[in-house]
């Protein structure tokens, strides 16, 4: 099997793992406010997205990826439209987190110590090859920043907007969540030719793995990644 089969194999397998755990989730009759800080403490997981591309781009050497990053930051925060943060902010309005408890919101130690995984995915490794830091950085923005978003909140979503819950979200008002789920989502195995244009934001690194994973080391590399990373988001959720 060529590598980059047997790593959208891993990919498809962490994240089938990670859904799996979100759904005892379900069984576990998470209250109102439960939910709520759950909601608070993921959205301090996602400003991260900042800090986490801004540290790949110090890394990352090859052009076309560094360009990837760039234009994945520019759609986080785009100059003329609604930037990711307020589209959050107005989301969890809706789930009844007032605007200051989300900015004055701290990390609980557990969601300190994923963030710190995430970061310490990202640290430069003496010695290393440029190639070997730019597969990691790929694997570990795609799947920590990206696809598993996408799972994330495909399973968070039914339970944001069951009406029992007596909040305003819907899957048609959602500017944050809902979008999310859709534009991260993983729609084709990593093997498999990109389709033509930009894609959506987990497309941007399936072209870079495949250009840059060219040897069993590049591939354990990312693979070793791919499972910290999902390792990481599982973690964040056991807490609850
Ligand atoms: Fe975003
Ligand atoms: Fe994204």
């Amino acid at each position: 099997m060529q590598l980059l089969e047997r790593l959208d194999r891993i990919e498809n397998q962490e994240i089938g793992k990670l859904r799996r755990s979100l759904s005892a989730l379900y069984g576990t009759g998470l209250t109102n406010p439960q939910l709520q800080s759950l909601l608070v403490q993921r959205a301090l997981v996602a400003r991260e997205f900042g800090p986490l591309y801004d540290k790949a781009l110090l890394g990352v050497k090859d052009d076309p990826l560094r360009a990837g990053l760039k234009w994945l930051m520019r759609e986080e925060y785009p100059a003329r439209e609604k930037d990711h943060r307020l589209a959050l902010v107005e989301d969890l309005a809706c789930v009844g987190v007032e605007k200051a408890a989300l900015i004055n919101a701290r990390p609980t130690l557990d969601t300190r110590l994923v963030i710190d995984g995430l970061h310490t995915l990202l640290d430069a490794m003496e010695g290393e090859a440029p190639q070997a830091y730019d597969v990691r950085a790929a694997a570990t923005l795609r799947s920590a920043m990206e696809v598993s978003v996408s799972a994330e909140y495909a399973r968070l979503l039914p339970l944001m907007v069951d009406p029992a819950r007596g909040w305003s979200l819907t899957e048609q008002n959602s500017q944050f969540y809902v979008p999310h789920r859709d534009h991260d989502r993983k729609t084709r195995g990593l093997h498999l030719p990109a389709k033509g244009g930009q894609g959506n934001h987990a497309d941007v690194f399936t072209r870079s793995l495949q250009r840059l994973v060219t040897s069993d080391a590049l591939f354990h590399e990312a693979a070793s990644a791919m499972r910290c990373a999902y390792g990481a988001k599982a973690r964040f959720y056991r807490q609850f």
